[in-house]
């Protein structure tokens, strides 16, 4: 069976590394305090705090993910739902119900699983006046027994309409829990930061910051050899140096290279940089579609833009030197293009730098081109 694997929170054996990372977040855990979880996507957010969570071999877990959510309502949505799947195996299941009767809950019996399941009235609109009581009804399951209170993808708050009254709401309950710790995740950076460290932002350090920073190479390639060998394969040293390169260095990039390379392999062989080809081939073959949906999103100048990006890097992408070849005469219409790669989620800006979001994306284009 493949053993890498990719797009999914891993844990125990399948999880590597972040020794003193998990140290710190465990501390923190352990004395309540609230933290934010900061890094690019697919760098292991989700996975470290899941990991760290746990060996604390304590409490439970209020786990929210607010992607893509659009609306106060959604917003308590989540959340509700979150508590009655915690909430759904305990006595306390009868007494949430109650709580949220003006939601009119109705239960059923799941018939596979045979647990309990409720869904909510949708023709009732949750407004900023029940996040109070939705953050009352965490607080009491807080007094119950040890909790900790996990929003991931928080970013996704700014969203909403009125976030700056929703995240006001959430602070104004939050910072009076002090025995809940509270763990904010995300990986939009300057979302983040404008939630956590503007100054007029009811979060304004609020929550002690930690960056997930991509695994080292000596540790991180370490593990995936005796992956490869649990298959009895071995793979050169020279391969995952351009792997890791190909990926950027991102940890969950990283597995998807080596899952395909582990599938175009055999038992007992040498994996060497020719298998690269192929194994990126069958990567192309499974996303190609999702590619040339891009594609077709895009004017001929941005496809311009993003081939010579893909082809030079996005460092120095307003220098003559970039814009001369790719036929620019001025930084603006770079700019224009680069500003609708970003909303398309094709590109992001990183210290300067703009990069792919999908880095065999930008393997593909020249190979296509
Ligand atoms: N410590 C780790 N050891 C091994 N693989 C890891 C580790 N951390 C991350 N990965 C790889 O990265 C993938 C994504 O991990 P995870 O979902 O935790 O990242 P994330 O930063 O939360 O991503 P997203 O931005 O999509 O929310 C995992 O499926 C795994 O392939
Ligand atoms: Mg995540």
């Amino acid at each position: 069976m493949n053993p890498f694997k990719y797009g999914t929170i891993v844990s125990g054996k399948d999880f590597c590394g972040r020794k003193s990372l998990l140290k710190q977040i465990i501390g923190y855990i352990e004395s309540s305090q609230n933290i934010v979880i900061l890094g690019e996507r697919r760098v292991g957010k989700s996975s470290t705090l899941y990991e760290a969570f746990l060996k604390c071999k304590t409490g439970r877990l209020l786990y929210v993910d607010l992607l893509g959510i659009k609306s106060i309502d959604a917003l308590c949505r989540r959340i509700l739902r979150a508590i009655v799947v915690l909430e759904q195996k305990t006595a306390w299941f009868d007494k949430i119900v109650k709580t949220l009767s003006y939601l009119r809950p109705s239960i059923s019996v799941d018939p596979i699983t045979s647990m309990p399941t409720v869904s909510f009235d949708a023709s009732v609109e949750m407004k900023a006046n029940s996040i109070p009581g939705v953050f009352t009804l965490i607080e009491s399951l807080g007094k119950k027994r040890r909790l900790v209170v996990v929003f991931d993808e928080f970013q996704d708050i700014l969203n909403l309409e009125d976030s700056h009254e929703a995240l006001s709401l959430l602070r104004s309950k939050i910072q009076f829990q002090s025995g809940i710790p509270y763990i904010f995740v995300g990986s939009i950076r300057h979302k983040m930061d404008e939630i956590f460290t503007h100054h007029d932002s009811p979060f304004f350090k609020s929550a002690i910051p930690l960056t997930v920073e991509p695994l080292p190479y000596e540790e991180f390639s370490e593990f995936l050899k005796k992956k490869f060998a649990t298959g009895q394969r071995k793979i050169d040293d020279e391969v995952l140096e351009k792997v890791f390169e190909i990926a950027n260095e991102i940890p969950g990039d990283i597995q998807q290279l080596c899952e395909a390379l582990w599938e175009i392999s055999s038992e007992k062989e040498i994996i060497s940089l020719d298998k690269l080809k192929n194994a990126l081939e069958l990567i192309f073959a499974r996303e190609q579609k999702s590619y040339e949906t891009y594609i077709s999103l895009l004017t001929n100048i941005q496809l311009r833009c993003l081939m010579a990006i893909a082809k030079e890097g996005g460092k120095s992408v307003f220098s003559a030197s970039f814009m001369k070849p790719a036929g620019f005469n001025n930084p603006s219409s770079v700019r224009r293009a680069i500003t609708r790669l970003i909303k398309l989620n094709i590109l992001f800006e990183s210290g300067g730098e703009y990069r792919f979001i999908n880095p065999f994306f930008r393997a593909w284009l020249p190979y296509k081109g």
